[in-house]
């Protein structure tokens, strides 16, 4: 379907020269709230229909104009809508559609209506949807994360701080820890939402209007939970997509941090997984190379994201009320950090069902049994030693152990049962990271008990609803 726009401007009137091509091209916004028109129509059919109720609109006028914008929107579902280039905006081109479908009786939709508040309310019913729908696909990654830790659910890594060797962990944890993270970020769009979903049609161009409408009933049609209590507010408020892009800027860095930890296990140093090959790329010079593009992209394009989220926030800080053109480009910077979401989100989906965790590998990672420093000074603790203490004897040992090229345990063994009763020598000597793992009882931590249990929990808390 291709619109018709010769006059294609909405406010023609009070001019008395066309406007320079250039101005058209630079002030058209049409490239991207293209993308808006399905929320546009949705929208004005819920306006027409109240119009109509309110007696603004003939019973006939509004059943002309439904029908049309009803028929807009079959096309725009069917993938049959064009964006026209000449158009201003979307509201323009889908009003000139309308026109040139049913005629003049289109000229009265616009009534007690304006670009401001129509553009507020499509913005909100497009952040709405996307909400909804990054939810689903993150919930697909938490499963995928799960599934994961279920099936390397005995598979102990060295645990990091300061990316230096700190204490064993299980992997099924750490990949827990990203579940965790996700669900946040799935809290935040959710709380988000909240906010979105409110209706700012009614609000006019920024006073109200003397006309008897009825937004509480456009909100309803359209299934939000209110309208809009101040009209000023109403059309330059854009807090609702601030904070869905701040919402996806803390999921781009959770993403990030995780692509960094993949990178890093794929390297050959670390060795903990191998790149699966339908999700690496090679090198056009080096035959031997393998690498992780996919992980290092969706790291990079946390970095957009989050430029998004500045870019919101400083288009907004020195605006005054009410509407202003700048807030045109709000939808560029939406629609982009939502792109980069969805996609990296969908992409790590299978790259995560992919996951190929060099198990024997891993084992050299474990000899080293420095990892278990910490376990031999809760063992001092156990049998009376105060912390400071314990940890002091238990540096001590360590320091000997490197200077003398010996196990830890070793001279741990060796020494430290001089000096506390009780202590066992054998049971410190057959201490290794996956008895330290084990060891773990407290809740939330890296034992096998509670990661069985968390595996358990997130399984039933992510069973899809359907
Ligand atoms: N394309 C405009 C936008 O995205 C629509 C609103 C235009 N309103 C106006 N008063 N010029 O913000």
């Amino acid at each position: 379907m291709k619109a018709r726009t010769s006059q294609n401007k909405l406010w023609g009137g009070r001019f008395r020269k066309p406007t320079d091509p250039r101005v058209e091209r630079f002030t058209s916004s049409i490239g991207v709230d293209a993308r808006l028109a399905r929320y546009d129509v949705r929208g004005s059919i819920a306006h027409a229909r109240m119009l109509g109720a309110c007696g603004l609109l003939s019973r006939a006028e509004a059943a002309r104009l439904v029908g049309g914008l009803t028929k807009l929107l079959r096309a725009i579902e069917r993938g049959a809508f064009k964006p026209d280039p000449r158009a201003e905006d979307i509201h323009t081109q889908i009003e000139t559609m309308l026109k040139a479908m049913i005629g003049p009786v289109a000229n009265k939709l616009h009534t007690a209506r304006s670009r401001n508040d129509q553009v507020a309310l499509d913005l909100r019913l497009y952040c709405r949807d996307v909400a909804e729908q990054l939810d689903g696909q993150i919930a697909a990654l938490q499963r995928a994360l799960v599934d994961a830790a279920a099936a390397h659910q005995d598979v102990v890594i060295p645990g990091y701080t300061h990316l230096q060797r700190a204490q064993p962990v299980l992997l099924a944890h750490h990949l827990l820890a990203y579940v965790e993270m996700l669900q946040r970020d799935r809290g935040r769009l959710a709380d988000a939402k909240g906010r979105i979903n409110i209706s700012p049609l009614g609000a006019g161009a920024l006073a109200g209007t003397s006309l008897p409408i009825n937004r509480r009933a456009v909100a309803r049609a359209l299934g939000m939970s209110g309208v809009a209590g101040n009209s000023l507010d109403a059309v330059s408020d854009r807090d609702f997509a601030v904070e869905l892009v701040s919402a996806l800027a803390l999921l781009g860095v959770h993403l990030s941090r995780f692509a960094e930890d993949l990178i890093l296990w794929a390297t050959e140093e670390f060795g903990i997984l191998e790149l699966d090959d339908a999700f690496a790329t090679g090198s056009s010079l080096m035959p031997q190379k393998k690498n992780p593009d996919v992980l290092e992209l969706i790291r990079g394009q946390a970095g957009i994201i989050l430029g998004g989220c500045t870019a919101l926030l400083t288009m907004l800080k020195g605006l005054p009320l009410a509407y202003n053109r700048d807030l045109q480009w709000d939808k560029a910077v939406v629609f982009q950090a939502v792109d980069a979401s969805s996609s990296a989100v969908g992409v790590l989906i299978p790259f995560v069902q992919h996951l190929r965790i060099r198990r024997s590998r891993i084992g050299r990672l474990l000899e080293s049994d420095e990892l278990c420093a910490t376990d031999i000074a809760e063992e001092l603790v156990r049998h009376g030693v105060a912390f400071r203490t314990a940890h002091e004897a238990v540096g001590r040992v360590v320091r000997e152990a490197a200077v003398r090229g010996r196990r830890v345990r070793d001279v741990a063994a060796a020494s430290l049962p001089l000096f506390v009763r009780g202590l066992d020598a054998r049971a410190l000597r057959r201490l290794d990271p996956r008895q330290s793992v084990a060891r773990k009882v407290s809740e939330g931590g890296t034992g096998p008990r509670q990661v069985r249990q968390a595996i358990a929990q997130w399984r039933r808390r992510l069973r899809p609803a359907r």
